[in-house]
């Protein structure tokens, strides 16, 4: 007697990431090269409605079903509800990756309780927020995942410039050691700490071209280098509670002032 046919297979489900700040930059960069890889992917915004259209036509040439959510990270109610409503759209989500970042200047002498509070909310409170949300997602489905948070050369290679800023990443930085511990084993939590990758209103194309040969491979990290590290990180199921640096050895050097400023 033969043995049964196998029903047919049930079509699996395209993974699903949640990119933060993924309407332009290096958030729209992480979004295609995840779309590319059959990630379908949740583009959050807040003030770039028009850039998060086309990013999500753009990953639509990938992967199909990609769209875009907006919120305000600063305000924890929109940021606790962002997740879910992605859940809602997609019916599941497999990781998050944190690439929105408030950066603005302060200093030892202009610092005060506003501008540090704005860097904790959207830079440090909303990852950890978003990274939550994820485990209880995760937690209920009995499902593996992960989160990439986005960190920054100069914690390894400190100067005192954007003080507020710094102090945000570095939180977050140990923010992804107890997360990492906390969340195991559904959630791993991995960094991802780009050098000079992209030029700013603060830098003219020249002066960012010579910053960005200022490394020992005579060359810092492109916005490919770095989508392809948060890549690796959501597919490498061995990595939780460490850092990707993608800087072409920036972090080994040191600098005594921030990039913009030099
Ligand atoms: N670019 C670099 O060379 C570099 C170097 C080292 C580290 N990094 C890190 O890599 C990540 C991406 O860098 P990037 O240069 O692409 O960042 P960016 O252009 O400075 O900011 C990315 C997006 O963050 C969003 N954002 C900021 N505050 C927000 C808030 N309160 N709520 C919601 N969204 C908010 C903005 O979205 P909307 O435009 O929609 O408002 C913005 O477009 C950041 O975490 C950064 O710290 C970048």
């Amino acid at each position: 007697m033969s043995a049964p046919a196998a029903p047919p297979a049930a079509p699996s489900r395209p993974r699903s990431v949640l990119v933060t700040g993924a309407a332009r930059r290096l958030g729209r960069a992480i979004a295609l090269a995840l779309a590319a890889a059959g990630w379908r992917v949740a583009i959050h915004y807040r003030q770039s409605a028009e850039d998060a259209i086309k990013t999500v036509a753009e990953c639509d040439l990938f992967t199909v079903g990609s769209a875009c959510f907006d919120a305000d990270l600063d305000d924890e109610a929109a940021t606790r509800a962002l997740l879910p409503r992605v859940i809602a759209h997609f019916g599941a989500v497999d990781a998050v990756v944190n690439s929105a970042a408030l950066f603005e200047h302060d200093d030892a002498t202009s610092f005060g309780y506003a501008a540090l509070e704005r860097h904790l909310r959207s830079n440090t409170a909303a990852p950890i927020v978003l990274a939550q949300a994820l485990h209880a997602h995760l937690v209920a489905r009995d499902a593996r995942g992960c989160v990439v948070n986005l960190l920054d050369q100069k914690l390894w290679n400190p100067n005192p410039d954007f003080l507020s800023y710094t102090l945000s990443k570095a939180a977050l930085e140990a923010a992804n050691t107890l997360l990492a511990q906390a969340m195991a084993p559904h959630v791993r939590v991995v960094g991802v700490a780009p050098g000079l990758t992209l030029t700013s209103h603060l830098l003219s194309e020249e002066k960012f071209q010579a910053l960005h040969q200022l490394s020992p491979l005579g060359r810092s990290s492109t916005a490919d280098d770095v989508a392809s590290a948060v890549r690796f990180a959501l597919d490498n199921g061995a990595l939780t509670g460490t850092t990707l640096l993608v800087d072409g050895g920036q972090h080994l050097m040191k600098f005594d002032r921030d990039f913009s400023l030099m």
